[in-house]
């Protein structure tokens, strides 16, 4: 627990001269304009000096002075207990509760510093999350590479088979790594490379080779955009950002169905493209949980796609000032919004 501190020494010391000075000014005042005292009385006993007022004034003023210190000096105090406790690692500690009530810009700094803790904590626990997952995504493609190895040995399987089997896995292994890095990149808030950029030109070549795909699997894309929108965007960024959730849909969607990629002009010169698809859709409390790392619906996606595709479709959208969120169609399936701004955000008002 806190211990008296320099500043409540000062403290005191200040106030008590404060009040303490005062004191010996108004006596000097009397004793200039000749206050003199009234015979026999008691109070101005010693010399002329009325010793017990003063004595009582003193002894006061080191009261009050002392109160008022404390009163000053040992939320601080509590504070700086805290936020050792926070260098510690120990997050979980909160320093506004032992403000008793109080409720001036101390309280306010308290408040704020375990604002701060509490969401250190929850990046921190993100984090956690996230190595643990990675883990855990890298380790399945290893130990099936390592049973291809161990078949291969023991000459149960096909060699051939089998070296397909270590070179897909592979690759998946190296696309992986490679959507975590970009993942990483744009979490690390490094500044994108932006030049002028037609993004509807984009969206048609997405467009284009999604349907390609889709048609051999008796699927479709639709695309309706408006003639050019160019913006000074990370070109690659984007397209990823927009190809992730393309191919979503055309993976999701029903079979004999089309997936709908609609692009408007919107207010504030944005763009919104808005990808809809016909599948089944996510429960409505998955929405905003897909777009997190290695969050999948259907287990069985494991191994098939990253997981990382939405993830680094919204930190790619909001690294250039946009948004992306998604919502249930009206006809069954899920839909995407996606906002993207002309060029980079105006810089915050400080
Ligand atoms: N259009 C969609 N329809 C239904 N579910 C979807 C759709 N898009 C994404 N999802 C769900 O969100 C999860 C995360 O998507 P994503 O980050 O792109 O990872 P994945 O690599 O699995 O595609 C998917 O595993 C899937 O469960
Ligand atoms: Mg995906």
């Amino acid at each position: 627990m806190p211990r008296p501190t320099r500043l409540f020494r000062k403290l005191l010391l200040v106030l008590s001269s404060c009040m303490i000075s005062s004191i010996a000014l108004t006596a000097l005042y009397l004793w200039l304009i000749g206050v003199t005292p009234p015979p026999g009385d008691p109070v101005f006993k010693v010399g002329g000096m009325p010793v017990v007022p003063i004595f009582i004034a003193v002894l006061a003023s080191l009261v009050f002075g002392a109160f008022l210190a404390w009163y000053l000096s040992r939320p601080l105090a509590h504070l700086r207990w805290g936020l050792q406790r926070m260098a510690e690692g120990q997050l979980g500690t909160r320093v506004e509760p032992l403000m008793n009530g109080r409720r001036d810009e101390i309280t306010d700094l308290a408040h704020d510093i375990d604002g701060m803790a509490a969401q250190l904590q929850a990046m921190i626990a993100a984090r956690d999350r996230l190595l643990h997952d990675i883990s855990h995504e890298l380790r399945s493609p290893l130990s099936r590479i390592q049973a291809a190895i161990g078949l291969l040995r023991q000459g149960s399987a096909p060699a051939e088979g089998m070296v397909d089997r270590v070179e897909r896995e592979t690759e998946r292994l190296d696309a992986l790594i490679d959507e975590m890095l970009t993942l990483h990149r744009l979490t690390a808030a490094a500044p994108i490379a932006r030049s002028a950029v037609d993004v509807v030109e984009i969206l048609h070549d997405i467009a284009a080779d999604a349907d390609f795909e889709a048609r051999a699997r008796n699927r479709a894309v639709r695309i309706e955009t408006p003639e050019r929108f160019v913006a000074q965007v990370d070109g690659d960024l984007v397209y990823r950002a927009f190809e992730n959730v393309i191919r979503n849909a055309v993976k999701h969607t029903a079979e004999g169905s089309a997936v709908d990629v609609r692009a408007r002009l919107a207010e504030g010169g944005q763009l919104e493209v808005v990808v809809s698809d016909r599948g089944p859709g996510v429960p409505p409390q998955m929405l905003e949980a897909i777009f997190e790392p290695f969050v999948r619906i259907d287990p069985r996606d494991t191994g098939r796609g990253s997981g990382l595709g939405l993830a680094i479709a919204r930190s790619a959208l909001q690294a250039h000032g946009g948004t992306i969120q998604a919502l249930l169609g009206d006809e069954g399936g899920l839909q995407v919004r996606m906002r993207l701004q002309p060029g980079p955000p105006a810089a915050p008002v400080p």
